[in-house]
């Protein structure tokens, strides 16, 4: 019988687990303070950014929102940010994405002091990543870190696989297994023979943000399955980029959809906004 990785557990604990840190900073006079901007009204952007701002509140972490009018100027939203940049009184700047067309998102990102962004999406921050120094880390993949340590499953000396390549989820994603000394392998939508590649995997991590793409056929017997995706079927079900049903059978652990990577996402950046006090005060 496969593990079944209970990311909303994990998630609550590691946020109990901060809950008690905000304390010990609201006695010392911290009160630790994340800045949320939404540009528009995308109503997904809207779910995730009161979500964000819940987690804030169960947390004990401050949070200032900013809902911007979807023809806020791409200067309007810099000076915002900088104006944020100076505040002593916010740790954390989160701008949530996408924006709209007008606004250049790479310059926004940049705009974001290195020191307060906890989305780990600078590239100062990305950077700092590649080479091991300290810095914000993109909270999905900080993540799955998380999840498989507290699943005592082990990484290093591991075979991993990760499936996909984008800035935020793939790339970092690699370079977090690699900083926990796995042997490591990025697929992508031009890897010949994804099957026999994947099928080498001890720990295999997908985002591709495909349904229910990866069988059974594409798992060894007794991997790790960490699934990434997050889809609504034709039957308005949510599902993941690993057909669960499938591959259950088939391997030693895997997380499910819902309730596996997704909340851990949130807790990271709880995580994030605890730790911006820590790289400010340096
Ligand atoms: N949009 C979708 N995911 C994210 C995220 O993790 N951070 C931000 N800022 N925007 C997002």
């Amino acid at each position: 019988m496969a593990q079944i990785i209970d990311g909303k557990a994990i998630s609550l604990e590691i946020k109990e687990e901060l809950k008690e840190k905000a304390e010990a900073y609201k006695k010392e006079g911290i009160e630790v303070t994340l800045a949320v901007i939404q540009v528009g009204n995308d109503p997904a952007s809207t779910v995730y950014v009161g979500n964000k701002k819940k987690a804030c509140e169960f947390v004990g972490i401050r949070s200032l929102s900013y809902e911007l009018p979807e023809e806020t100027t791409q200067e309007a939203l810099l000076d915002t940010i900088k104006e944020l940049n100076e505040r002593k009184d916010v740790n954390g700047i989160l701008v949530q994405l996408p924006l709209p067309k007008h606004i250049n998102e790479d310059l926004v990102i940049k705009t974001i002091a290195p020191e307060k962004d906890v989305d780990g999406f600078h590239p100062q921050s990305v950077g700092a990543l590649s080479i091991g120094q300290k810095g914000f880390v993109s909270c999905t993949p900080a993540g799955v870190i998380q999840l498989l340590k507290r699943s005592n499953i082990e990484i290093e000396g591991k075979e991993c696989v990760v499936l996909g390549r984008s800035n935020i989820v793939g790339k970092p994603m690699a370079m977090l297994m690699l900083r926990e000394n796995a042997t490591v392998t990025i697929c992508h939508s031009k890897t010949k023979n994804l099957q026999e590649v994947t099928r080498r995997a001890d720990i295999l991590i997908v985002a591709l943000g495909k349904p229910r793409f990866i069988t059974s056929d594409y798992v060894k017997e007794g991997a790790v399955v960490i699934d990434v995706g997050i889809h609504r079927d034709e039957n308005n079900k949510l599902c993941g980029d690993v057909d669960f049903d499938s591959v259950e059978g088939k391997v030693s652990a895997i997380t499910p959809v819902p309730g596996g990577v997704g909340p851990m996402t949130i807790a990271m950046l709880m995580n994030n906004c605890m730790e911006s006090v820590t790289i400010q005060n340096q």
